[in-house]
């Protein structure tokens, strides 16, 4: 099987990086982590990706003198290494409406809500603090616009009452992890077909029933 070369981009613990890494050392994943780089040289993520026989760069934004150097140096390390598909996880660097759109389609970025609600940082704390009952995960699509771009898979987490902002953060991250793999398992393997502003998935199971939080006393 041809695997799709794939570079991940992080710029600090990598647990997504590692679920990505751990579901790709499976034979039959369609995807292989070919490269990953960051941005940030105390990045977590190196070691534990160079311990897995992966190849590492850091690419320390800081030293270049703007963004475009920057991204150049990024773009001519993925290229040399032959990458076809870049997965963005945890990378806080934003990324220029050029360097998205030369590699257009080929970027994935892992957001922790249910976009487009709560695009940007701190995510959790705005969550809470609007008392919405559910929020989750998004996998998504690359566009210029930060956060935005065609959804591959959501996963909606409830939020509870007795909730902080790190409890619910941790359940979100779970899900997190399961959702990156099989949205990069899909692109990878050909099932997702960008159809103007959205991305449909070939052979989709869709959940039936409606969730509700609170529930109702019985559990019904
Ligand atoms: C995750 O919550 C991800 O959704 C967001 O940044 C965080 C990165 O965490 N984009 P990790 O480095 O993957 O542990």
């Amino acid at each position: 099987m041809e695997k799709l070369k794939t570079a991940i981009l992080i710029s600090g613990r990598g647990s997504n990086m590692r679920a990505l890494i751990d579901h790709a050392a499976q034979a039959d994943f369609p995807a292989c982590i070919a490269l990953v780089i960051s941005n940030n040289p105390e990045a977590g993520g190196l070691e534990y990706a160079a311990g897995h026989g992966i190849a590492t760069l850091c690419i320390d934004h800081r030293g270049f003198k703007g963004r475009h150097s920057f991204e150049r140096a990024l773009d001519a390390a993925l290229a040399d290494a032959g990458i076809e598909l870049i997965c963005l996880a945890g990378f806080m660097r934003l990324l220029s409406a050029e360097f998205v759109n030369k590699w257009r389609d080929k970027i994935l970025n892992i957001h922790p809500s249910l976009l487009p609600s709560f695009k940007g940082l701190n995510v959790h704390e705005r969550v809470i603090d609007a008392g919405v009952r559910f929020s989750g995960c998004t996998v998504h699509f690359v566009r210029p616009e930060m956060d935005d771009g065609p959804i591959i898979i959501q996963a909606a987490v409830p939020v509870r009452g007795d909730d902080d902002a790190d409890s619910l953060a941790a359940r979100v991250l779970k899900a997190e992890h399961r959702i990156y793999p099989q949205a990069l398992a899909l692109v990878a393997s050909g099932r997702v077909r960008l159809s103007g502003q959205t991305a449909k998935i070939e052979g989709a199971h869709w959940p039936v029933d409606a969730l509700f939080n609170p529930q109702w006393e019985d559990g019904a």
